[in-house]
């Protein structure tokens, strides 16, 4: 069919299917020197339905090439989303460096249950598994899916966490086929209510010493998002082979990232120095009713994550850009330094009129109370993304950044019938009712993040702007934000300001980006 872009809003440098609706990235995985990213996909139309494996690969994981479906949906049921490891030394049988890939297969008749693939061509062609499920739940629970697997090498085996609606549950196998329960970690911690989905577990030093690990536990929680909808949130903690302790008390949660549209994370398996995740760019609350039509749904761009110790003497997770991305920058303007007290000064942002930039600065707030700047269009659409210092607080305002209000009442629900996954979780959403959704509430709002996570007086930010989305890295990744933003016409001037003390803003540069 013919591929070419009819979408005003469609992302220049951020991954998105050619045609279709992509939610969740899949069964990631790097091999001689390509990374191999599947994603939950619908080939058929723009919204969630039918799901199979979509499938793109990319050597700088910013140039990404579609490749055939990998996994397709067969009559046990969609294909939801699940992890791919390298099999190395032939445990499952398939030769040495099989990549083997588990997935869950839901359908109302089955429930939802773990199922197998393999390839033997590198990762491009997968065969399922005749003897399909390798693993159902004990306790015929009807939420259990998204099976991440990894190698655990003090024990030699193959380990498998996977959701349990409001639990992790983890499973250990020799040959990726045979699966025995270990533990269970989850219920009663992080943000209330929630649902768990989306796992992942991986070791990762503290402070860049390779003395001090700490093993971490993404959850992808839906509802639980601080504003509401879907987020990323993680435990830090130790783990012996068999259970999962987690270093801080049930009521606290850490998130990923502070924006609204930024969940599933996951990460690749064998990439061997760093750890690096993808989320996808929406929120269940409203992710089918987005302005687009030809496809539906994009990545973020890639991020490396890394553990520090914050300055209540906690651990947390940064979550930085991947500094493949300097390679998008195709033009680049200095901006000069300002000190503002009271007002504004305004610059122009971009020639291009592309909505595709980034924007760097070192910001210090100085005794300011409020400080920020604006990114706007000539209709008068904007953000506004400001310093709150009164409340320690990082904001991100997007209730007049373009068109805020789309989708009729509950329309972002009404998904394929036969499975019905994500209007079930809706109607177990207690503060918010199906038939009730109120798009211009959900999706117009300002989204925060604390500052006390950056733990200094300055603070670096780098902004990537890319048609209909937004995301924002402090010092390094020890504040993300994500968000959606849907103007009419691009974002064309920038305007700082300061409603106070003085507030310092330098080495302001401007790219623009394209692949
Ligand atoms: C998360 C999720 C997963 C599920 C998939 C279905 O967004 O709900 O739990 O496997 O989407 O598309």
């Amino acid at each position: 069919w013919d591929v070419t872009n009819t979408d005003f809003y469609r992302p220049s440098y951020h991954h998105t299917p050619s045609y279709g609706w992509m939610n969740d990235p899949n069964g990631m995985f790097y091999k001689d020197g390509v990374y191999h990213l599947c994603y939950q996909y619908n080939p058929y139309g723009s919204k969630w339905g039918n799901m199979h494996w979509g499938h793109a690969i990319s050597r700088d994981l910013i140039h990404w090439k579609e490749v055939e479906p990998t996994i397709a949906r067969d009559p046990m049921g969609h294909i939801f989303s699940g992890s791919a490891v390298i099999d190395k030394e032939g445990t499952a049988k398939y030769g040495k460096d099989a990549i083997v890939a588990l997935y869950t297969s839901a359908s109302d008749k089955n429930g939802q249950i773990q199922c197998m693939a393999y390839s033997t061509d590198g990762g491009y062609t997968f065969h399922k598994y005749p003897g399909n499920p390798v693993l159902t739940p004990f306790d015929g629970l009807k939420d259990f899916r998204d099976p991440k697997v990894f190698w655990y090498a003090p024990l030699k085996k193959w380990y498998m966490i996977v959701s349990a609606d409001k639990e992790m549950r983890f499973y250990s196998s020799p040959n990726l086929r045979d699966w025995t329960y270990i533990s269970a970690f989850g219920q009663g911690y992080g943000a209330q209510p929630n649902q768990f989905e989306c796992p992942d577990f991986f070791q990762l030093p503290v402070d860049g010493n390779p003395n001090k690990k700490k093993w971490v536990m993404i959850v992808n929680i839906n509802p639980g998002c601080l504003f509401g909808g879907s987020a990323t949130e993680y435990f830090i903690g130790d783990f012996d082979g068999k259970n999962f302790v987690c270093d801080s008390k049930p009521s606290v949660a850490k998130f990923l990232d502070y924006g609204k549209d930024h969940y599933a994370t996951v990460t690749f398996s064998g990439v061997q120095d760093r750890v690096l995740g993808i989320a996808w760019m929406s929120n269940w609350q409203y992710a089918n009713v987005t302005p687009i039509r030809q496809y539906r749904g994009a990545n973020t761009l890639p991020r490396e994550f890394k553990l520090f110790t914050g300055k209540d003497g906690q651990i947390y997770m940064s979550s930085n850009v991947v500094p493949e991305v300097a390679g998008l920058r195709k033009t680049f303007k200095r901006l000069p330094d300002l000190v503002i007290a009271q007002g504004k000064d305004s610059k122009n942002l971009s020639s291009s009129k592309e909505n595709a930039f980034e924007m760097e600065m070192d910001v210090a707030p100085g005794d300011a109370a409020k400080t920020g700047f604006i990114l706007y269009n000539e209709k008068g659409e904007k953000v506004n993304i400001y310093f709150d210092m009164k409340a320690g607080r990082l904001v991100m305002d997007r209730t007049e950044s373009g068109r805020t209000k789309f989708g009729e009442k509950a329309e972002a629900h009404k998904i394929e019938k036969e499975f019905d996954l994500h209007e079930h979780r809706e109607i177990k959403e207690p503060f918010r009712k199906l038939n009730s959704v109120n798009y211009k509430n959900d999706f117009a709002l300002g989204t925060w993040a604390p500052l006390s996570l950056c733990d200094s007086k300055t603070y670096h930010l780098d902004v990537f702007v890319d048609k209909c989305s937004i995301e924002i890295f402090v010092n390094g990744g020890r504040i993300a934000m994500t968000n959606l933003v849907f103007p009419t016409q691009p974002y064309t001037s920038v305007k700082f300001y300061s409603d106070g003390n003085k507030a310092a803003y330098r080495n302001i540069k401007v790219s623009e980006l394209r692949l």
